[in-house]
């Protein structure tokens, strides 16, 4: 295939792309061929170092309410079933109701992903995101 670029068209509910447009305009981007372009990127290098088999850091934040029935017991059990990926924890009580979990994990970036998975999907928890790191080493 010639290295050029291809287009295409997308369908987007119009408010979305609305959002989307004020959003890469904070941010600086000339269009949205170029804030789009990021995005594919970001996701290909996150399936990347969810496939790889080499050691990698991450964090996983939660945010959840303690007040939902055993769902803080709940979290901790995951967390011990996986204290040999689980390097620290650190917990905020960020007001009256709600708890960020924020949990620095190590291993292979397959395992991590699973283990950040279980947690995040874990009913009640209100937001998860799993950031995976890395010393930069194959990053150009
Ligand atoms: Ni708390």
């Amino acid at each position: 295939m010639p290295d050029e670029a291809v287009r295409f068209g997308v369908s987007i509910p119009p408010k979305l792309l609305a959002r989307f447009d004020q959003v890469i305009a904070e941010q600086g981007y000339a269009n949205r061929s170029e804030a789009i372009r990021d995005l594919i990127r970001d996701r290909l290098v996150e399936t990347e170092w969810h496939a790889e088999e080499t050691e990698t850091v991450a964090t996983v934040t939660l945010v959840y309410s303690h007040h939902t029935r055993e769902l803080g017991e709940k979290l901790t059990e995951l967390q011990h079933q996986a204290h040999e990926a689980v390097v620290s924890a650190l917990h905020v009580h960020m007001d009256a109701h709600n708890c960020l979990e924020v949990l620095v994990v190590r291993g292979k970036g397959k395992e991590l992903k699973r283990i950040a998975d279980r947690l995040i999907s874990t009913k009640g928890v209100k937001h998860g995101k799993l950031v995976m790191t890395t010393v930069g080493d194959r990053l150009v």
